[in-house]
């Protein structure tokens, strides 16, 4: 029998684990059906900046693979010279850190790889494997001269317990967490929230001057939607200006940024049962005072974000065919024990970029980032259910990562891939369930808590 959160109230989340579906294949005929029977709309929220073991290093659900199931995980402080000794994971983190860490390419690279210039072919032949050793390296390399040592280790290091982050200990408990989801670029917000929204960076490795000038065209989710005439809406936390645009702009095309709408009629639309079939929704970056999760801003104000958007959805009346999926954008510098795979390249183009040691480094955008927490919550997916690998359309059982989102909705809608590495991406259609008790589901999720 399940033990529900209705019947013991609503912090005591459901205890018994329901098994994924075993019946359908991803992507297959009936799984689409079923797809497209149960889900006509989605809501898709990208938050900043976290790796899985930092934000959910501390969830004790069973499947993740995480510091507190399986680790600690350790950091030599110094690279090059282990008698300097070594940092490890440990439990509770700070709601914000100052030291914001390195999450460019070349930040990637040494955190990774243990250097800024790591050898291409030698990645893709299988002859240098990431170590994922280089987290507390890099962040005293740039923040020493600032800050105590131990403190900087922590910041990259440490982990969220269940008790400081207990709107994502909902999610967890009650929804579906990917254990194996990565970023779509080794590198920072804007191409990662591309691939996002267009299967592609266009060939941009960092957050350059051409996003804040709607300079990248490619062809986008909301272009796509439009030509179909399936509605959509794009949400900012503050619609017309300042950070939201950041990120509203990432992809221009589709009208995406002359479309957008305030937070606030997010929650009129959710209640009121008005949410459009394709909601986007951009939170507020990056400083004190938003709701990302960025540093410096505070991880409870992300938790308040995204309980008040579960809570909206759950008591509006499009609940029952809603999937509200929630993903980060990239780890942010964090420390993540898992190796990012390889990954087909989605164009032909590079990016290349000086390292802090003025080599220059070119990507071919061959492989994904650090691994990333990600959700979905819907009354028709099982509750704390960890989802490891996925299949792909050739068979091949390869990680999720952020093309996995264009995947299923282009099931979902009827589209093709925009990109080969959204082709190449598992798609996750199989882990809506045939039958569910949708009254099972908490109706709101509990209060953030400071810290
Ligand atoms: C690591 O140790 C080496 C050798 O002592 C030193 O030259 C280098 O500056 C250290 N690197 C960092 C980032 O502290
Ligand atoms: C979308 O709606 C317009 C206006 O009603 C119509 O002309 C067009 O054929 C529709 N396109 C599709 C793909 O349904
Ligand atoms: C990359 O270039 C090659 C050779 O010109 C071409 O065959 C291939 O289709 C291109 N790939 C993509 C993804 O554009």
């Amino acid at each position: 029998m399940k033990v529900t959160a209705a019947v013991f109230g609503l912090l005591a989340f459901a205890a018994t684990i329901e098994a994924a579906p075993k019946t359908n294949k991803a992507g297959s005929e009936a799984s689409i059906a079923n797809l497209k029977d149960k889900i006509k709309n989605v809501v898709l929220i990208t938050m900043e900046n976290r790796s899985l073991d930092n934000l959910l290093g501390g969830q004790k659900t069973k499947g993740i693979e995480n510091s507190v199931n399986n680790g600690p995980y350790c950091n030599p402080l110094n690279l090059t010279d282990t008698s300097k000794g070594k940092a490890c994971s440990k439990p509770k983190d700070y709601d914000s850190i100052l030291n914001d860490p390195d999450h460019g390419v070349p930040g990637n690279n040494i955190e990774f790889y243990g250097t800024f210039l790591p050898d291409n072919a030698a990645i893709q032949a299988g002859k240098l494997k990431p170590t994922m050793n280089g987290f507390v390296h890099e962040q005293l390399r740039l923040y020493s001269a600032k800050q105590d040592q131990s403190v900087l280790a922590n910041q990259v290091m440490n982990y969220y317990t269940e008790e400081q982050v207990p709107v994502i200990t909902g999610f967890t408990k009650e929804f579906v967490t990917f254990n194996n989801w990565h970023s779509g670029h080794p590198g920072p917000t804007n191409p990662n929230r591309a691939y996002i929204v267009s299967g592609t960076s266009a060939g941009h490795g960092t957050n350059d001057a051409d996003f804040g000038k709607s300079a990248l065209t490619q062809h986008s989710i909301f272009e796509q939607l439009s030509s179909q005439n399936i509605t959509w809406k794009n949400y900012a936390t503050v619609a017309g200006g300042g950070d939201a645009m950041y990120f509203a702009s990432t992809v221009a095309s589709g009208d995406s940024k002359t479309k957008m709408k305030s937070l606030s009629e997010f929650y009129q639309d959710a209640y009121l049962g008005r949410l459009p079939q394709f909601t986007y929704v951009n939170p507020s970056c990056c400083g004190v005072g938003t709701n990302s999760m960025h540093p410096t801003g505070l991880v409870s104000d992300g938790e308040v974000l995204l309980k008040q958007m579960y809570d909206a959805i759950r008591n509006g009346p499009q609940w029952e065919n809603t999937l509200f999926i929630v993903t980060f954008d990239e780890t942010g510098g964090f420390h993540d024990h898992v190796a990012p795979p390889l990954a087909p390249r989605p164009d032909n183009l590079t990016y290349t970029v000086a390292t802090p040691d003025k080599d220059q480094y070119t990507f071919e955008f061959d492989r994904l980032g650090g691994r990333l927490p990600t959700w979905i919550i819907s009354p028709w997916v099982a509750s704390g259910y960890v989802e490891k690998l996925g299949v792909n359309s050739d068979g091949e059982t390869v990680s999720y990562s952020a093309t996995s989102i264009l995947r299923t909705l282009g099931y979902l809608w009827d589209f093709a891939p925009f990109t080969p590495r959204v082709e190449w991406s598992p798609s996750f259609d199989h882990l809506i369930l045939e039958k569910t008790n949708n009254k099972a589901k908490p109706q709101v999720m509990p209060n953030p808590i400071k810290f």
